[in-house]
């Protein structure tokens, strides 16, 4: 054999029997940028993967996060609450819809390793994570009502809102100056519309219900923005209704 045949030989059988060391730096380097909000190359993309998913439900903790876990997902049959049966169009949904990133890049160097991440935490044989997550989205919102509590509330801004807006009232240590200020920003804009045009007599009711359909519907169904929507799984209605109740027209 010459050189430069036994080289390529070699080649070859790396290739074919080294697959899953090869692997693992690829998925090491996707494990990187995937915790990265540079990674869509947006200078208005504040959210990495991880802001908006947990790895396991372990590293998920009592966070209400509105993605599901990512350990298993490259092994689902479906995504989105069955919407989407293919996994790089669920993950195109998140690049473009709320980290601004142009699907092309998707399928270059940062997007591959994000997909070896992906199927390194789907291990051959392991099962774990690999059945479709239930996921219902709210089509029609409404007011949630009066009974909302502001004290649980905050707990539960602390556990599904804060990493992105920060604390409430101020905003401190939120993702971004794009990222809104609440409740005041929703105040400011949305206490002295038309309420009886929309329908509605009641004001507090009226901004409950715009509180709980931005969070509800996120930038889906009409509203712009890159906030993702939360799904009655990732925060139940009881939760949205204390969160609700802190939004108040003066
Ligand atoms: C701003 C929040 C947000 C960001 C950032 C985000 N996602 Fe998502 N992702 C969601 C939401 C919401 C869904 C829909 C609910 C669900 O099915 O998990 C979703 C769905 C998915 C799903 C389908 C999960 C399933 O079983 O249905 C995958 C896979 C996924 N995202 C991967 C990614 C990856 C990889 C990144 C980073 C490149 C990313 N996401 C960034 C919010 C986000
Ligand atoms: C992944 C980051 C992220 C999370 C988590 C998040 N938001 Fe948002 N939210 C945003 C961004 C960014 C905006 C600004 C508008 C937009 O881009 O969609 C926003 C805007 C809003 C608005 C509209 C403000 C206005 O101008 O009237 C409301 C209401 C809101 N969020 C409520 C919530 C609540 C309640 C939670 C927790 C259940 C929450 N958000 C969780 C990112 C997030």
């Amino acid at each position: 054999m010459s050189p430069r045949a036994s080289l390529v030989a070699l080649a070859l059988a790396a290739a074919s029997c080294g697959d899953t060391e090869r692997l693992a730096p690829l998925a090491e380097r996707g494990a990187l940028l995937a915790a990265d909000a540079r990674v869509t190359r947006s200078q208005y993309n504040g959210f990495s993967c991880l802001t908006c998913h947990a790895v396991s439900p372990a590293a998920q903790g009592q966070r209400a996060l509105p993605g599901a876990t990512l350990q298993g997902a490259a092994r689902r049959p479906s995504f989105w609450g069955g919407e989407v049966t293919n996994l790089r169009e669920a993950v195109e949904r998140c690049w473009t819809g709320f980290m601004r990133g142009v699907p092309a890049d998707l399928d270059g160097p940062d997007g591959q390793a994000i997909g070896a991440w992906l199927d390194a935490l789907a291990p051959e044989g392991s099962t774990e994570g690999a059945a479709a997550v239930t996921t219902t989205w709210t089509r029609v919102v409404r007011d949630p009502g009066e009974g909302g509590d502001r004290a649980r509330a905050q707990a539960v801004w602390g556990r599904a809102c804060a990493t992105c807006h920060g604390a409430l009232e101020t905003g401190a240590g939120r993702l971004g100056p794009l990222v809104s200020v609440l409740p005041r920003d929703t105040i400011t804009e949305h206490c002295d519309d038309d309420i009886a045009a929309v329908g509605y007599t009641d004001r507090q009711a009226y901004i409950r219900a715009i509180a709980t359909e931005k969070t509800r519907h996120g930038s889906f169904l009409g509203y712009a923005g890159v906030m993702p929507p939360f799904s009655t799984e990732a925060l139940s209605d009881d939760e949205m209704r204390d969160l609700a109740a802190l939004f108040r027209c003066p």
